[in-house]
């Protein structure tokens, strides 16, 4: 394939240095255990990151055996430990980093007036001594070397590029200038990094690297401007997690950097049809699920529910989006059926579902749609189908529950328990029962029973869709059958039941979408 103008255009490189297990893991709701840091290790050597911060060694028993690991099994990324400049800090890198094929130790230390003053107690020349100390000690033990001046932004830019010199001088290789909390601006960033590259003793010779943090929602837009005054590496997070607000969200800096590549003139070596699914394992691990209307890895970021946004993609799909959904790891883009969706939108699902309408059936079916979206937030499939075959044929196509039980506690005696009833399309009932985690758990897993399909569940949320104490709960589930992803949705005043509904919504389109699917033709 040709490539497109913007791959055509020469780039720079910029070395991607994941930061998610090291600085994402340490903020409140994100820890992980040492399994599954290493798994989501692997999954960012997969994605193309070059830098794998993998925790800060002297840290916890946790860090010494999560970075142990990584270490020895991870490969294609470098291996980087954190360490203050201490020499205790130091060996422990050294020894976390023994089986590392690349390994690098990053030293860091405060420089910005409130820090020394406040944090450490020292002076300009002993920050400059400890630095020196702490960079020379790290290069006894690895030949990659990073030093960080932590709070960087707020130095004065003088010495800034006076302990830089000297952190070169004693053998840094990369030199990290972190907005430590999230301070700067685009411009000013811009700036220091054009004058550390000016004014560094040895800068020619260095790799200067931008860490930004979101504390004003700038994250972002600060490493592509650092990138702009020269940075050759930056550190981010996958879906930004981080410290307090977050560090800058390394989906949204390679996708910015791609789409805008005759702007930047920059690359990664990101394969970016990994970010979606690298965003999602994280999710799954740390239970923190991104926003709906998060950049790139989003549930909303390529759905359109806007008549006239959905006619525009219709006809052409540039029309409202800037990237393609396959090129970060979506499957399409999603055209959400509500209340703003017009008759362009509506054909086109019912088409793409099997059925095709004459005009006068097809006013029918969007008048229903219509008064249907002013009850439902959004329109699934099978609300679909029920208002072109009518609720009965709906109905019986699939499993329905008939009654659900579910006991639960807490404490060490309980064990949450399910039961449940459902009735196939062939009128015979099916008991089942089991016991799981939770309630949710055991309700999922007695309904696996039934049905005899496996579910691996992507995501499970539960909202409410109307106000007061009898609110409608809403539960939406994504889950893959087969190897194929399924949403379905599920309401009722009781949460465990609408989730319950939701599990079988997935169920019976896995189970249609195993039987060849014979194109309906209305009466
Ligand atoms: O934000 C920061 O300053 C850091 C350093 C330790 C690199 O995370
Ligand atoms: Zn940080």
């Amino acid at each position: 394939m040709a490539p497109t103008a913007a791959e055509a255009t020469p780039a720079r490189p910029i070395r991607i240095f994941d930061t998610t297990l090291r600085d994402g893991e340490q903020s409140p709701g994100c820890s992980m255990t040492a399994s599954q840091k290493l798994r989501l290790a692997h999954s960012l050597a997969d994605l193309g990151v070059d830098i794998i911060e993998a925790g800060f060694p002297a840290s916890s028993t946790a860090d010494v055996q999560a970075t142990a690991a990584i270490a020895r099994d991870v490969r294609g990324a470098t291996i980087a430990t954190l360490a203050r400049c201490h020499a205790g800090d130091i060996e422990a890198c050294a020894r976390a980093l023994e089986h590392a094929h690349s390994p690098r130790i990053h030293v860091f230390i405060s420089t910005s007036p409130l820090h020394r003053e406040h944090k450490l107690g020292l002076s300009r020349d002993e920050v400059i001594e400890r630095a020196v100390m702490g960079v020379a000690l790290a290069r006894q033990h690895a030949d990659d070397v990073e030093f960080s001046a932590e709070d960087a932004l707020r130095t004065e830019p003088d010495f800034l590029a006076q302990v830089c010199g000297a952190a070169l001088a004693a053998g840094a290789r990369t030199l990290n200038i972190p907005d430590t909390v999230g301070y700067t601006t685009p411009a000013e960033i811009r700036a220091l990094f054009e004058y550390l590259r000016a004014q560094v003793p040895g800068a020619e010779g260095a790799v200067f690297s931008a860490h930004c943090h979101d504390d004003l929602g700038l994250a972002v837009a600060n490493s592509l401007a650092a990138i702009e005054g020269g940075a050759g590496q930056v550190e981010c997070t996958i879906n930004g997690i981080g410290e307090r607000a977050g560090n800058c969200a390394l989906e949204e800096l390679v996708m910015a950097l791609n789409v805008r590549r005759g702007w930047f003139g920059a690359r990664t070596r990101i394969d970016t049809r990994r970010l979606v699914p690298t965003s999602r394992l994280l999710s799954r691990i740390t239970g923190m699920q991104v926003q709906r209307n998060k950049a790139v890895v989003g549930l909303n970021a390529f759905a359109h529910e806007s008549g006239i946004h959905q006619h525009g993609m219709l006809r052409h799909r540039g029309t409202y989006e800037i990237m393609r959904p396959q090129d970060v790891g979506w499957q399409q883009s999603q055209m959400v059926l509500g209340r703003h969706s017009g008759r362009a939108a509506l054909a086109d699902r019912l088409q793409s579902l099997g059925f095709t309408l004459d005009e006068a059936q097809l006013n029918g079916v969007f008048a229903g749609f219509k008064a249907l979206a002013e009850k439902k937030r959004e329109i699934f499939d099978a609300d679909l189908e029920a208002l072109v075959l009518g609720a009965d044929a709906a109905a019986t196509r699939g499993y329905r529950l008939a009654r659900w039980h579910v006991s639960t506690g807490v404490g060490a005696e309980s064990l949450p328990t399910a039961s449940v009833r459902l009735i196939d399309t062939s009128g015979v009932s099916i008991d089942e029962a089991a016991v799981g985690d939770g309630p949710v758990h055991a309700l999922f897993a007695a309904l696996a029973r039934a049905t005899a399909l496996e579910m691996e569940i992507e995501s499970y949320q539960v909202s409410s869709v109307t106000t007061g104490d009898d609110a409608q709960g809403q539960a939406s589930l994504t889950a893959r059958v087969d190897g194929v992803e399924f949403t379905g949705s599920g309401t009722s005043t009781d949460i465990l039941e609408a989730s319950a509904h939701a599990w079988l919504d997935v169920a019976n389109r896995a189970v249609r979408a195993r039987r060849p699917r014979a194109v309906a033709a209305l009466a």
